[in-house]
Order: structure tokens, then sequence, then C-alpha cells
């Protein structure tokens, strides 16, 4: 029988035991993301992995990569073609129209799985989660100043170094316009050194040629006009004041080529990167978009948004492993011993800090010790026949040099658990 193995660019995600796996940094970056975002008062949004593929050309753009050549797109039993969500904020604003919440403001947050059928590569999965942020409602001004202090606390928290936020503006309706006429009109010389994307880029979303891949374009791109010189002066003011408050957290530069890969952006936009990262040195991405939810059929929402890819993101953490205490709690008695199980029981909701380990096999004791000690247990509680006779325990201090323990009646076990 053929062996059935998993899908190119799909991660199974465990802890294999070691402190340093990429999987244990995900889940452990997961739960601190989190708690960043109640302390944000960013209220969970979970939307269906599937949509119906019009949503993300509508949204994302069929122009972009993300769209146009990497969306797990397919025909369900009625025709309909459906397809996995590449990113978050399209099924969002989809879902916030759909029950009519779009004349309200939002905080919200999202970590889910999203497809992309890219080729994978370092940092790059076909697979692969995303923790998002989207502020709905509210218009340029307080909520890019919450955005970036939200991009800076992650960074803070997880103590990341070598990394930059990289700023930029796209300006108004306007602005946009004009920055793209000219830049169509700067081109339009060099129309046949363009390759066919660049030259359909070109016909239909200008801006997007400033996201090319093709070195000759790039070359051509360095003497074209700069988006800084058609945007307004407010727009300026706001990368600047950005700057100037977070820069003493995070080095923050203003790139004015920085345009994203998704069409819906409009206004602020940033990018976070770090030179440990190699090619794929994007963790984070975002920016503001106001016309999306009226273009999807909602009402006018001005919008910002970001979302972190949390693998590569977890990449980047070196030591990640818990602070808080762990116990191993050992039964080693000749039957199945019900009152042991209920002490272990009891222990956990003592002390919610303490990670308490009971080990589930029929191994005998050493081999348990052994277990404790490999996985970097603390203490280690015993509970044999002896010791349920007499209503005690042992009670083992695993990481002291002396290796000491000592008996304690249950009460007294509880008081010293309760006060770790
Ligand atoms: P994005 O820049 O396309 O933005 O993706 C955000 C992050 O997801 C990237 O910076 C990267 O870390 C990660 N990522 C993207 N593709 C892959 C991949 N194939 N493998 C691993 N990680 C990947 C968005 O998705 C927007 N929805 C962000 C946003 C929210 N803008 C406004 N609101």
């Amino acid at each position: 029988m053929d062996k059935i193995q998993s899908l190119t660019g799909m991660l199974d995600l465990y802890d294999d035991g070691n402190g340093d796996n990429l999987s244990v940094k995900i889940f452990e970056t997961e739960k601190i993301l989190r708690e960043i975002f109640s302390n944000y008062q960013l209220k969970e949004i979970r939307t269906p992995a599937l949509e119906e593929t019009t949503l993300f050309k509508r949204s994302v753009g069929d122009l972009s990569d993300i769209v146009n050549k990497e969306i797990y797109s397919f025909n369900d039993k009625n025709e309909k073609s459906i397809a996995l969500r590449p990113e978050g904020t399209a099924g969002i604003i989809r879902a916030i129209i759909e029950k009519k919440l779009d004349q309200s403001t939002h905080k919200l947050c999202y970590l889910g799985p999203m497809w992309r059928y890219e080729r994978p590569q370092k940092g790059r999965y076909r697979q692969f989660h995303q923790a998002g942020v989207e502020i709905l409602g509210y218009p340029e001004g307080a909520p890019e100043f919450e955005m970036i202090s939200i991009v800076c606390k992650i960074i803070e928290e997880f103590r990341l170094k070598n990394c930059l936020i990289k700023i930029n503006h796209l300006g108004n309706k306007n602005n946009k316009e004009s920055f793209c006429k000219a830049l169509v009109d700067y081109l339009e010389p060099h129309k046949d050194k363009l390759d066919d994307k660049d030259l359909e880029r070109l016909s239909r979303n200008p801006l997007r040629i400033l996201d090319s891949k093709n070195q000759n374009t790039q070359s051509i791109l360095e003497n074209a006009p700069s988006i800084k010189d058609f945007i307004e002066p407010s727009s300026i003011k706001i990368l600047m004041d950005i700057k100037s408050q977070f820069s003493d957290i995070c080095d923050i530069e203003i790139d004015y080529s920085l345009v994203r890969g998704l069409d819906y952006y409009s206004g602020f936009v940033f990018e976070a990167v770090s030179s440990d990262l190699g090619a794929q040195d994007s963790f984070l991405g975002g920016g503001r978009y106001d016309y999306l939810c009226s273009k999807l059929g909602g009402k006018d929402l001005p919008s910002i948004g970001m979302a972190i890819g949390i693998e590569r993101f977890a990449s980047l953490l070196k030591d990640i492993t818990s602070t808080n205490k762990m116990a191993s709690f050992l039964v080693v008695t000749s039957n199945l011993e019900p009152k042991a199980y209920k002490i272990a029981h009891q222990l956990r909701s003592m002390n919610k800090n303490i990670r308490l380990d009971l080990q589930l096999s029929k191994a005998s004791l050493k081999a348990k010790l052994r277990r404790a000690n490999k996985s970097d247990a603390d203490y280690a509680i015993i509970v044999g026949d002896e010791e349920l006779k007499t209503n005690t325990v042992i009670f083992k201090y695993l990481k002291d040099e002396s290796n000491d323990q000592e008996i304690l009646s249950v009460d007294e076990l509880f008081n010293i658990y309760k006060s770790i």
C-alpha cells in the first residue's frame, strides 16, 4: 500500500519534549499573544477557513500573487468556487457586513491557519498561522498609534533583537491617483523592458509594480517618482510622529517604497522585518484599508489591521521555555489507587502556576524518576503503597544539589505546594 504522507509545505505541530522545538515556540507564542491582545482589550473573532473565492478576488485583488497564483480554490459539490482563506481580513469584513455590524466600531483579534500555494522554503509554508488585529470604524489618527504600540509591545515582550518596523503612507485617493499617473508616465518609455506580469500591473494596478521581484524592473524604478512627493503634509507628519514616539522602543524606518502585496490598502502601511530570518524576512505586516468594507457591499468603515506570521515569528525566538515551576507526580502503587489521583487533582487547583505532570504509565519508581528529571521537573511527589497507608507523600527536590527529600503529611504537602 502506498504510504500516506503530509502535504508539501504543511507542518505537523507537536511537542516532542525538546524545549527548542519550533512547535513548542509556536504554542508559547500564541499563548503570549493572546495575553497581549487581551491587555489591549481586543475581542476575539473566528471566521470560517472556507469562503467564496470571489471574496478574495474582490478584496486581496485578483492581480495579487496571493489570489492569482497562490489561492487554494476548488469547486464544491454544488459547483460553487470556494477557497481556503489566504489571510484573515477579508473574511472578517465579510462577517461584519453579514451580521450588520458595519455601522459600529470594533477592536478585534484572531488566530488561525491560512493557506497559500507557495513554493515552500524556510519560513514559507502552504499552511501557516497568523495572529491578527483589526480595528474597525475609526478614521486615521489614534488607531495608527495603537497599532504601532501593539507591534512594539510584541517586539518588547518577546525581547526580539535585530528587527525593524518599516512604515509608509499610500496617501488619499487623489494622491494615489496622481502618483500612479506619474509612475505610469515614467514607466511608459521603459515598457519593452518589463515582463508580462509587470506590464499587466502597469495597466491594472501600477502601484504594485513597486513590489516587483524582477531585478530589471527594480533598477528601472530607481529613478521613478516617489510617493513622498504626492502625499499630504499630514500623512508625512503621521509617519514622523510615529517614528519619533516609538523609536526609543523599536527601530522604525520610513520606507517610501513599501506598498504591500494586497490590494485593499489605503493610507498608512507597515511591515516588521528581521535580519535573522533570511529571504522571507517579514514576520508581520498590515495597514489601513478604509474602502474594503464599502467595496464588499457594506457601509463606509475606515479600518486598520495587521497580521503576524506565527511560524516566522516563533523561529526568531531563542528561548521560550516557561518560567513556571514544574512538579512530576509519581504514583507507584501495586494497584490502581484512586485516592492518589485525587491528591493530584487537588494540587492542581491549589497553585495554578505550577505545572503538574501526572505520570500515567505503570513504570517503576526508578523509571518514573528518570522521566521526571528528563522533563526538567523541579520537584517529584511520590505516592506509594506505604505512603497511602499513612496518608503521607514523599516530596523530592530534583534541582537541589543535595537531592533532598522529605516525608510530608498530605496537609503539609498542600501547604508547601500553595506557597511555591
Ligand atoms: P501579509 O503580509 O500577506 O498580510 O501576511 C502577514 C504575515 O504572514 C507575513 O508578514 C508573514 O510573516 C506571514 N506569511 C505570509 N505568507 C506566509 C507563508 N506562506 N508562510 C509563512 N508565513 C507567511 C496579510 O495577510 C494581511 N491580512 C495583514 C493585515 C491585516 N492587513 C490588515 N489587516
